[in-house]
């Protein structure tokens, strides 16, 4: 199969929308990273998004709608606090999780009885939601298990030849996935940190619990259960006060002959030599946006990965540090 890349134009849209009501996948620009589309409603079309990703089976999908889209056709929402939830954060990084109507594929679920929601900011995530008019089921438009997409590139890179089409619209400014936010309770529980933090949800939601799994429970968010985001490059991580002992490594790794880069915050980076610097940035924000840029870089340059731990910051911190963990210390 030939994988195009188009900008967003009607022409593309109008393509767009036949090739997912055909039941098959259509990779899309969102303001996290770069989604793999397809008709939510249809069990063939959802099947072929795991197929295509090599995607665990029970790792749910999240369902991707425009403002305009009446979500209460697709879920219940009873809880009084979702409202405000929806007025402060939507458009944008926040996916909340409710109970199902049961009104799309099972297979977008996993057979849980609840149903992930997510109504992007991104104007082409709009304009694509809103020219198909469906709901569009979309996991990370990458490989099972490799770093997320920020490029019409990086979903090139992962997946041609197995998708007819990617939607451009250029390179992702939030950087990491959205939060993902379980609404079916009493209060909202962050299954998955991101670019709205646990801290900013309380404050609008009066409070909100990061989910812990407990000993022996079975994992609310399944998706976490997976190691993720692994660049293809062999990884070293150290602590954030441990930045002698990276260089050490980098020294000893460049002396073997091998091909080093190290992925540091801002204020460490003239603690390494130039030419090896993977600079992530100063604050959180930035560190989101240039985290999986970095990491496939990475992968292309080097044969080791020698990333140092950014200060723990809280907020949007939480997040970036959970994918460099995963990606880099194999948690
Ligand atoms: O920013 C994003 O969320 C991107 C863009 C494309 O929108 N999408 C994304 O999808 O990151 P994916 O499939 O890579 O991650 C979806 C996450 C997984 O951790 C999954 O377990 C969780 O959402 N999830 C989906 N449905 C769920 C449900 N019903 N209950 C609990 N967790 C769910
Ligand atoms: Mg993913």
């Amino acid at each position: 199969m030939q994988t195009n890349i188009l900008a967003m134009d009607e022409n593309s849209l109008a393509q767009a929308k036949q090739l997912l009501l055909q039941g098959e996948c259509v990779a899309f620009p969102t303001e996290t990273v770069y989604g793999l589309g397809a008709d939510a409603r249809s069990d063939a079309a959802v099947e072929n998004i795991y197929r295509v990703k090599g995607r665990p089976q029970d790792n749910p999908l999240i369902v991707h709608v425009h403002p305009g889209y009446d979500i209460s056709s697709l879920v219940f929402d009873e809880q009084p606090y979702v409202r405000k939830l929806r007025d402060a954060f939507l458009p944008g990084p926040l996916t909340l999780v409710y109970r199902s109507r049961g009104k799309v594929s099972a297979k977008v679920s996993c057979g849980l009885d609840t149903l992930a929601v997510r109504v992007p900011s991104h104007p082409d995530a709009q304009r694509f939601l809103r020219y198909v008019d469906i709901p569009v089921a979309a996991p990370s438009a990458n490989r099972s298990k490799h770093v997320s997409p920020v490029s019409a590139r990086h979903v090139y890179d992962d997946l041609h030849g197995k998708i007819p089409l990617i939607l451009d619209g250029g390179p992702c400014t939030g950087g990491i996935e959205s939060t993902v936010c379980d609404v079916t309770g009493p209060y909202p529980v962050v299954l998955r940190a991101g670019l709205v933090s646990r801290e900013m949800i309380a404050s609008v939601a009066g409070r909100c619990e990061a989910y812990v799994p407990k000993e022996g429970e079975q994992v609310r968010s399944p998706g976490m259960k997976y190691k993720h985001y692994a660049p293809a490059c062999a990884t070293l991580y150290f602590a954030a006060d441990a930045a002698e002992a990276a260089r050490a490594a980098l020294e000893e790794n460049v002396r073997a002959g091998k091909r080093v880069r190290v992925l540091c915050e801002h204020t460490l980076a003239q603690k390494f030599p130039a030419e090896a610097v993977l600079d992530l940035g100063a604050d959180a924000e930035e560190m989101a946006e240039n985290l999986y840029r970095l990491l496939r870089e990475a992968e292309e340059a080097a044969d080791l990965l020698i990333a140092v731990e950014p200060a723990e910051r809280g907020g949007v911190m939480t997040g970036v540090l959970n994918r460099l963990r995963k990606a880099c210390a194999g948690e």
